[in-house]
C-alpha cells in the first residue's frame, strides 16, 4: 500500500468536477426556486469533524447551502467504526431515506468515513440499501466533487474504496470551521499501533505526517484570521515526523504552535503514553497558551491486558509517566480511555484497572465496554468476557471515576481560573460557557456592575441579554464558586484579552 502526497496538480479533475457541479447547482436552484440544501452527520472521533469542515467547504464552494435534515438536497453520513453501537447508529438512520428518496428526486444520498473501509458494511450498503448515491472511504474526502459529478445523471450507486493512503494538505482543500474561534488541525493521519481491539489502522491506513512547513504556515494564517485555538489532531501525535524524510518532532511542532502570536490555546490530542516525552511535558509547563490537560489513555491498569492490547507500556511505566505530568504541572489535568471488557479481562485485572485510577485520579475519563470489532485481532480470541460481567464492572468503574471527575471540580473552587469563552450555555441565556487551561468546563456569569470599554455588559443592564458572540473566543478571568459532578461555576472576574 503506498502514501501518496497529493499536489494542485494532482487535484485538477477535482477542480473541473467542482465548476461543473456549481453551475449543475445552480440551474438546479433555479429550477427549484429556492436554494439547494445540504445536511451532513457526523459520528467518532475529532478527525471526523475535520474531515466534516473540509467536506462542508467543499459543498458550499460548489454552491449549497446549510439546511435541515428534511429540507436536505445532498445529505451526507460521515461514519465511524470504533464501536459496534456507532455503526448500528448509521443503519438505523438510512432506513427512513428510502421514502425520502422518492420524494425528492434530486436527493443525493453520501456514506463516507471509517465504515466504508471495511468491506461487511459496503456489501450492506449494496445489498440493504440500494438508494444510496455515493460511497467513499475517509482517505478520499479530496474527490468528494467528483463522486457527485460522476454521480449525477447515471442511476447505478457508485462506489469508490481506495487502496491508497493519501496526504492532502490543508492549503489544498477549502475548509468550513464549526467555531469561529477554534481550528482542528490534522497533522498527521493513520495509525500504525494496532492495538489488538482497534479498528482505526484498518480504516485510516498507514501513518503519515503532514509537512512541518505547511503546519506553521496554515497555523498562522489561523493565527491572522482570528482563531484564538489550535487543536492538533492525530491518533498518536507524539509520533509525528517519524517517519523518513522528516527532521521535525512533535515537541518542534507543539513549541513552534505556542510561539505564533495570537493562539491563546494550544492543544492537542491524542497522546500515545508509550512515547509522550518529558519535552513535550515541558513545553506544555513552559507556554502560557498550551493547554495544561493531558489526555493519556491507559486503556487498562493489568500488565497482562496492556500486553494482550499491544499497548507497548506497562502499568508502572505509564504511573511514572502520568505522575511526572502531575509533579511538573500541579494545576493541570489528566483524562483518559478505558476500556472495560477486554478479552481474558479477570477480575484481578479489572481491580487493577480500578487501582491505577486510584493513583492517577483522573480529572475526567471515557470509559467504554468491549466491543468486538471484526477482522482485529482482538476479535477471535476464545475468551470474551460475558456482557453480564462487563456491565456490572463497567458500573464499578464508572462510579469510582465520577467520584475523581467530581473531586478535581471541587479542588477549583475559590480559585480564579484562566478561561477561554466559547459561548452562551445551552440552558441559560445570561450564562457563558468556557474551558480553563486544565480544559475543566466553566459555566459563569457576568457581575452587574461589570464594564468593559467603559460599556456595561451585565445581561440585566441591557436589552438582549448578554451577547455570547462578542465574548466567543476571549481569554477571561473566573472566580470558581461551585463546583458540580460535571462542571464548575463561577463569576467573571476580568477580560484578558478584548
Ligand atoms: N488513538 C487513540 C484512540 C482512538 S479511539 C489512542 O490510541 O489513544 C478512542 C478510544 O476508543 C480508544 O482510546 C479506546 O479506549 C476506545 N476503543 C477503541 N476501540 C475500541 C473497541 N473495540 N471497544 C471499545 N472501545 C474501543
Ligand atoms: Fe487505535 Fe491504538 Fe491506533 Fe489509538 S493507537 S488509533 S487505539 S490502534
Ligand atoms: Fe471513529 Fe474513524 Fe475516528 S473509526 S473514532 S471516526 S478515526
Amino acid at each position: 500500500m503506498a502514501i501518496v502526497n497529493i499536489n494542485k496538480n494532482d487535484l485538477a479533475n477535482v477542480d473541473f468536477a467542482k465548476k461543473s457541479l456549481r453551475s449543475h447547482f445552480s440551474s438546479l436552484s433555479s429550477d427549484l426556486n429556492r436554494p439547494v440544501y445540504y445536511h451532513i452527520h457526523t459520528y467518532g472521533c475529532q478527525l471526523n469533524e475535520s474531515d466534516s469542515e473540509k467536506m462542508i467547504g467543499t459543498l458550499e464552494e460548489v454552491g449549497l447551502q446549510e439546511g435541515t435534515e428534511e429540507q436536505a438536497d445532498v445529505i451526507v453520513f460521515n461514519t465511524c467504526a470504533i464501536r459496534e453501537n456507532a455503526e448500528d447508529r448509521l443503519f438505523g438512520n438510512l432506513g427512513v431515506f428510502k421514502a425520502r428518496k422518492r420524494e425528492n428526486k434530486n436527493l443525493l444520498i453520501i456514506v463516507c468515513g471509517c465504515m466504508m473501509k471495511l468491506q461487511e458494511n459496503v456489501d450492506r450498503i449494496k445489498k440493504s440499501f440500494p438508494y444510496v448515491d455515493i460511497v467513499f472511504d475517509p482517505q478520499q474526502i479530496h474527490n468528494l466533487p467528483l463522486f457527485m459529478f460522476d454521480k449525477i445523471g447515471r442511476k447505478k450507486q457508485l462506489i469508490d474504496i481506495t487502496e491508497e493512503d493519501y496526504i492532502v494538505e490543508d492549503n489544498l482543500l477549502p475548509v468550513k470551521r464549526a467555531r469561529k474561534f477554534r481550528a482542528l488541525v490534522p497533522i498527521m493521519y493513520g495509525c500504525n499501533n494496532f492495538c489488538t481491539y482497534c479498528i482505526v489502522p484498518y480504516t485510516r491506513g498507514r501513518e503519515r505526517s503532514r509537512d512541518f512547513n505547511q503546519i506553521i504556515d496554515e497555523l498562522k494564517e489561523l493565527a491572522s484570521n482570528g482563531y484564538k485555538e489550535v487543536m492538533l489532531l492525530g491518533q498518536n501525535v507524539n509520533s509525528y515526523g517519524k517517519g523518513e524524510g522528516y527532521d521535525k518532532s512533535f515537541a518542534d511542532l507543539l513549541r513552534a504552535a505556542a510561539e505564533i502570536e495570537g493562539f491563546s490555546r494550544v492543544r492537542f490530542m491524542t497522546s500515545h503514553p508509550r512515547d509522550l516525552s518529558d519535552e513535550v511535558i515541558d513545553i506544555m509547563a513552559t507556554y502560557k497558551n498550551m493547554e495544561t490537560h493531558l489526555h493519556l489513555p491507559v486503556q487498562s491498569g493489568s500488565d497482562n491486558i496492556l500486553k494482550a492490547m499491544n499497548r507497548h507500556y506497562t502499568r508502572d511505566q505509564y504511573l511514572r509517566t502520568a505522575l511526572k505530568f502531575r509533579e511538573r504541572l500541579p494545576e493541570g489535568s489528566i483524562s483518559t480511555d478505558i476500556i472495560v471488557g477486554f478479552p481474558g479481562e479477570t477480575e484481578q485485572d479489572f481491580l487493577d484497572t480500578l487501582d491505577i485510577v486510584n493513583q492517577v485520579k483522573y480529572d475526567s475519563a471515557f470509559t467504554f465496554q468491549y466491543s468486538k470489532r471484526p477482522g482485529t485481532k482482538a476479535a477471535v480470541c476464545p475468551n470474551q468476557v460475558p456482557q453480564d460481567v462487563v456491565t456490572e464492572r463497567f458500573g464499578r468503574l464508572l462510579e469510582l471515576q465520577n467520584d475523581y471527575v467530581f473531586k478535581s471540580n471541587q479542588a477549583k473552587v475559590g480559585k480564579t481560573e484562566e478561561v477561554l469563552i466559547e459561548g452562551e450555555s445551552s440552558t441559560a441565556k445570561d450564562i457563558l460557557t468556557g474551558r480553563t487551561r486544565s480544559n475543566h468546563l466553566v459555566n459563569f456569569t457576568i457581575p452587574e456592575d461589570f464594564t468593559i470599554n467603559g460599556k456595561l455588559v451585565s445581561p440585566s443592564n441591557s436589552d438582549s441579554g448578554v451577547c455570547a458572540d462578542s465574548f466567543e473566543g476571549k481569554l477571561c478571568n473566573v472566580k470558581i464558586t461551585h463546583s458540580r459532578p460535571f462542571s464548575i461555576d463561577g463569576v467573571m472576574e476580568s477580560i484578558i484579552d478584548g
